[in-house]
């Protein structure tokens, strides 16, 4: 049977209200499926699990497309400094720039070293889980778990406390600005430069003082580097950490007999972050890669210099990998083959820090919350998206 697609679906608002549809529906289609987003890039879906690992492996498929397709042209918005500390991102990096930058920070971002935070982190759910239980009736995001994330990426990076205040607002205007020339982004910058010049002086236990002492062993990240990581932090841990732990609470809190099983025993907080990365995690489609040549992939063959789009959703869904995959279930044993932190050469630097701070409140919630309910009929809330923008939820007074 051949399957259909309108050139837009994937941003049709039928599409946004039920996007698990249009996946399963790329996944049937046995072939990569071409999209038209709404700036007019062609976009080349795939949504089968082994075809998007495939895509994520392959040598062919990447970000630095312009070194393959005009070696020879500088393109213009290298020019300006925040653009440029923008392309010096190693989200956007091919190897070999990626793996020299990623040797140079992944020694902080391991799961012992992340480890260390864990009493830290703990003490700020503890805070903010108490907040809460003292509204009575609150939102989950503003009131619950938006404020965690920016502060452990504070802590994490050594942001002294006078100074985190600022750093917040920085950071909200980075996390949402499209505009790399944001002045946000030079402020930033600014006042990076003169924090690493602190730490250069005066080390601590800190991510900066870290990356800054690797200046006296020869190699070390460059000042726009340094910048670029410290801004990717915050761009990719801050909302996607925000959605697991509220789209966590929301599965949890519409699936009563999953919520009762963490209830009974909270040590399945892990199982739940698992199965919510799963179900439901944060990134649909990983950011667009290209194809430096003809690539055959998931049964079909896309031109040369056509951006993919690897599915995690479709991914995480496949019957063929996970059984009964449109069923939220603690008790999952296959799990683990989820793709929402990617996979290979970009596979999330944060995937401990985001699965320790998902489980310490999920946690905290289950022992200190164990009367919370949705504030609002399950009905009247939005379709998931990553800008989730409220959760309404009360403690139900009485006994648990
Ligand atoms: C990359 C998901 C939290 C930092 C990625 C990628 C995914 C992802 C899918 C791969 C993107 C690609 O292949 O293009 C998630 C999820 C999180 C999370 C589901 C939820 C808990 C975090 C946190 C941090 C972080 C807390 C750091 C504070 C990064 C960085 C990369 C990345 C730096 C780029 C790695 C590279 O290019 O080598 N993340 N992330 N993420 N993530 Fe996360």
């Amino acid at each position: 049977m051949t399957v259909e697609f309108r050139p837009s679906e994937l941003w049709e608002p039928d599409t946004r209200r039920d996007p698990h549809a249009f996946h399963a529906r790329v996944r049937a289609a046995g072939r990569p499926v071409p999209q038209v987003d709404p700036a007019g890039h062609r976009l080349w879906v795939v949504a089968r699990h082994a075809d998007v690992l495939d895509g994520l492996r392959h040598p062919a498929i990447g970000h630095e497309v312009l070194r393959h397709q005009a070696p020879d042209v500088i393109p213009e918005h290298h020019r300006s400094e925040a653009a440029r500390i923008a392309a010096r991102q190693l989200i956007q990096l091919d190897p070999p720039d990626h793996t020299r930058l990623r040797g140079l920070v992944s020694t902080a971002f391991t799961a012992r070293t992340i480890a260390r935070l864990e009493p830290w982190i703990a003490g700020v759910a503890d805070r903010l889980v108490a907040r809460a239980r003292g509204l009575g009736t609150f939102d989950g995001v503003a009131d619950l778990v938006d404020p965690l994330p920016v502060n452990v990426i504070a802590q994490l990076v050594g942001i002294p406390e006078e100074d985190r205040a600022r750093f917040r607002e920085w950071s909200a205007i980075i996390v949402s600005a499209a505009d790399h020339d944001a002045a946000a982004t030079l402020a930033f910058a600014a006042y990076l430069d003169e924090l690493a010049g602190r730490r250069r002086a005066v080390p601590e236990d800190d991510l900066l003082s870290e990356l800054v002492a690797l200046e006296s062993q020869g190699d070390a990240l460059d000042r726009d580097e340094l910048v670029a990581m410290v801004q990717l932090l915050l761009i990719a841990g801050q909302e996607t950490t925000v959605d697991v732990l509220v789209n966590g609470i929301r599965l949890l809190l519409t699936h009563p007999e999953q919520w009762q099983a963490l209830l009974a025993d909270p040590s399945l907080a892990s199982a739940a972050v698992e199965e919510t990365l799963r179900f439901r995690g944060p990134v649909e489609i990983v950011p667009p890669r290209f194809t430096f040549r003809e690539v055959d992939i998931a049964g079909g063959t896309i031109p040369a210099f056509e951006r993919v789009g690897l599915s995690l959703w479709g991914a995480n869904r496949d019957p063929s990998v996970f059984s009964d995959p449109d069923v939220f279930d603690l008790h999952r044993p296959d799990v683990h083959r989820h793709l929402a932190f990617g996979h290979g050469t970009h596979f999330c630097l944060g995937a401990s820090l985001g699965r320790l701070e998902a489980r310490i409140m999920f946690e905290r919630i289950a022992r200190e919350l164990p009367r919370l309910r949705l504030a609002v009929e399950p009905e009247e809330l939005d379709g998931f998206r990553l800008h989730q923008g409220s959760l309404p939820l009360r403690i139900r007074p009485g006994a648990a």
